[in-house]
């Protein structure tokens, strides 16, 4: 469709110049800012083996690094309250958080302690549901536990080598289902558009996610990222996002006879935190190696090599390598762009958070995608159409992909 070329390419144009950092220069956050409580988001970079479609930051799992990573981290959350910072909420993303569970609630606990802490949503696979594992997250107050499972169809597992070390579909369903009500919110990770992927695949996949009690599913489209596109074509062959946009409307079409979008690619039985915290948060600092943060109007990026990681932080340093002050047009465009993916966006409350008339800012945006068919205005609330949902697939996947690319580039791929 023309649209989804438009889009597309526009993104493609805009969206990685939000993310051309610098070095830091000088301390980053100051001390005598009155803060209130954001999100925080925590980086655990393990997994027991990589996956081949897989671009976020992870390291092959070394049990002896990962504690002295763990014991870094904690002391990175003492240095962000030493800085006056306040926390509501925490997001565990991975990497596999729960690598080493008895570190992992140790540092949660931490933040429980130091913060007033009202959600905490961690992410894990299917082979860390165990008894001991689940009873120590619910006792901590874990509300959300976020499984990645991407597919139910073993021949899907199996080229994505994941059938070895987290079982077959019928596997991961029984684990599931063993957790059902456990939690507040238990969220399901899948991917849409793998190659070979069919559409029959794609529609069991969702008469399973539509039976086994989950309240939550993200599904991702497959992201690429400029420098894994090589390696990852050669195990699963060529990406057509071509396919993209049927896949997506069958995932829509079905999943609405149970849920309703959270986001544009996040669906929920019910309001609950999802995984996109850069639409509930409109700030969040990202501890961590490798994680990216948003504070203050800077977003920033904790240097990405574990070792310099652990002695920046042992330092006494926030160790951010990279950073990128937003003008004022700036934020309003990246606020435009994540309300919306939350599906929403208040034109009266941007004036009012930045002093401004957002409609003058946005005008070409607000333009471009009621032309297109993806925005519906009313007085100043604007909000997607089912169009406009697919766009901010796309537009998100762009945002993603550039955050992949960015990561790559400063790992030295
Ligand atoms: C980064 S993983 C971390 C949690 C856990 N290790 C797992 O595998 O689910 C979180 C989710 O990101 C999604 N993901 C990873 N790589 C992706 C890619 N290249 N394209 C789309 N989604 C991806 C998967 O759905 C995965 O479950
Ligand atoms: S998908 Fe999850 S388990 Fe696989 S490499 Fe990525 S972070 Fe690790």
């Amino acid at each position: 469709m023309l649209g989804d070329f438009i889009v597309t390419h526009v993104a493609r144009r805009k969206i990685p110049k939000l993310l051309k950092f610098e070095y830091p220069k000088g301390s980053v956050f100051h001390k005598e800012k009155k803060r209130t409580p954001i999100l925080m988001y925590i980086h655990v970079p393990f997994c027991e083996e990589l996956c081949p479609y897989c671009s976020f930051h992870r390291f092959p799992f070394d049990k002896d690094l990962a504690k002295r990573y763990f014991y870094a981290l904690r002391k990175e959350i003492f240095l962000y309250r030493d800085l006056g910072f306040k926390f509501d909420g925490v997001y565990v993303g991975g990497g596999t958080p729960t690598i080493l569970i008895d570190e992992l609630i140790e540092t949660l606990n931490l933040t429980k302690k130091n913060f007033q802490i009202r959600e905490i949503s961690v992410e894990t696979n299917p082979n860390h549901l165990n008894e001991k594992n689940l009873k120590l997250l619910l006792e901590v107050g874990v509300k959300r536990l976020s499984i990645g499972v991407q597919s139910f169809d073993d021949a899907i597992l199996k080229s994505v080598e994941r059938y070895h070390k987290y079982g077959s579909g019928e596997e991961i369903k029984e684990k599931i289902m063993a957790i059902n009500g456990m939690f507040h919110t238990v969220n399901i990770d899948m991917i849409f558009n793998f190659p070979h992927q069919t559409v029959k695949s794609i529609e069991n996949d969702l008469n399973i996610i539509r039976t086994i009690g989950v309240n939550q599913v993200t599904f991702y489209p497959l992201m690429i990222s400029s420098y894994t596109r090589s390696k990852l074509e050669k195990k699963l062959g060529r990406v057509d996002f071509k396919r993209e946009r049927k896949f997506y409307e069958i995932i829509l079409r079905e999943l609405e006879k149970d849920f309703f979008p959270a986001t544009a690619w996040c669906f929920s039985k019910d309001e609950g935190m999802i995984d996109e915290y850069v639409v509930n948060y409109d700030e969040y600092a990202g501890l961590g190696c490798g994680s990216i943060g948003y504070v203050d109007g800077y977003a920033y990026a904790n240097t990405f090599n574990i070792s310099q990681y652990i002695l920046k932080v042992e330092d006494g340093e926030i160790p951010i390598s990279g950073i990128r002050h937003y003008k004022l047009r700036e934020r309003v465009r990246y606020d435009f762009l994540m309300k919306l993916f939350g599906l929403k966006l208040d034109l009266d409350e941007l004036d009012r958070k930045y002093g401004i008339s957002s409609r003058k800012f946005l005008f070409l945006e607000i333009m471009l995608f009621t032309a297109l068919g993806a925005l519906r205005i009313k007085g100043s609330k604007l909000s997607l159409t089912r169009n406009g949902l697919y766009y901010w697939v796309i537009m998100m996947r762009e945002f993603f992909t550039a955050v992949n690319n960015f990561r790559d580039f400063l790992r030295g791929f």
